[in-house]
């Protein structure tokens, strides 16, 4: 199985949640032998779509930019399998990442067709592949995903690629946070699992989901006294270092 995995988050990997479930996720795959690409769209020149739709009339399939795109498409044509990364910014995916689909418009056909009762436009390789969703929020609830789960099966309803499994783990930026090493071990543990399970038996189990899933935080009251801590800490620290003049 070829999978392409696309992370749409800006941080470098050290730092980034997304990227670190990606790679747990992205380990499974791999120890259940599938040959995975990872595309980084943060070290990617790519343009913004400029709505000229050259791709759909002058030169069809190809953009108007020459830039890193071409190659992502060409890579993402030979995919059995998508994953798609990337954190919540503002309630949906970060505009580096909802850049890269209005990118991926050569893909589609300008003809304009009914599905479900709603219109779309059909894909031009007459299929697209499955996809997997991975993000993190920083807020606590679950809820913060529900408007980009939404988007994302509204267009999977449109016939653009069925989704496959979505994993969303919340209060995302406590998982830095050394008291919580174990739990944090046992969640990237699970993710690599999941990658195994989607390739092997072509979903994840719900057990496994479940512990990816599992509090970080005990509860609601706890993660907001924490949360707002941090961030005091964190602008004395620098207020601090301003005042010593290293800063
Ligand atoms: C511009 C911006 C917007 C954000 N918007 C949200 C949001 O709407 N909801 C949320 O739960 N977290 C939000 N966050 C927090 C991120 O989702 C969180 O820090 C996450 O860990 C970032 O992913 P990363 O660790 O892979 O970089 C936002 C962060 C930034 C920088």
């Amino acid at each position: 199985m070829k999978i392409v995995a696309i992370n749409g988050g800006p941080r470098k990997a050290k730092i980034s949640k997304t990227t670190m479930l990606l790679e747990a996720f992205v380990a499974g795959c791999r120890r259940a032998g599938a040959e995975v690409e990872v595309i980084n769209l943060r070290e990617k020149n790519i343009k913004n779509c400029t709505g000229c739709y050259t791709c759909w009339i002058k030169t069809p399939g190809e953009c108007v930019h020459k830039d890193d795109m071409k190659e992502i498409l060409e890579i993402r044509a030979g995919a059995d399998l998508e994953v798609w990364a990337t954190p919540v910014y503002i309630f949906g995916p970060t505009a580096m990442f909802k850049n890269f689909l209005d990118r991926s418009i050569p893909m589609y056909q300008p003809y304009i067709v009914e599905k479900d009762g709603l219109c779309t436009h059909p894909p031009r390789a007459g299929s697209i592949s499955d996809r997997v969703i991975i993000s993190v929020a920083g807020f606590y609830e679950m809820d913060h995903f529900k408007p980009m789960s939404d988007w994302l099966h509204f267009i999977a309803g449109r016939g653009l690629g069925k989704i496959r499994a979505e994993i969303y783990r919340p209060a995302a930026e406590f998982m830095s946070a050394p008291p919580l090493k174990a739990k944090v071990e046992e969640i990237l543990a699970a993710t690599e699992k999941a990658g195994f399970e989607l390739v092997t038996e072509g979903s994840i189990r719900e057990e496994t989901m479940k512990i990816i899933q599992q509090d970080l935080i005990p509860d609601k009251q706890t993660f907001l006294e924490l949360a707002n801590k941090y961030w005091d800490w964190e602008i004395d620290r620098w207020k601090k270092r301003r005042e010593q003049g290293q800063a």
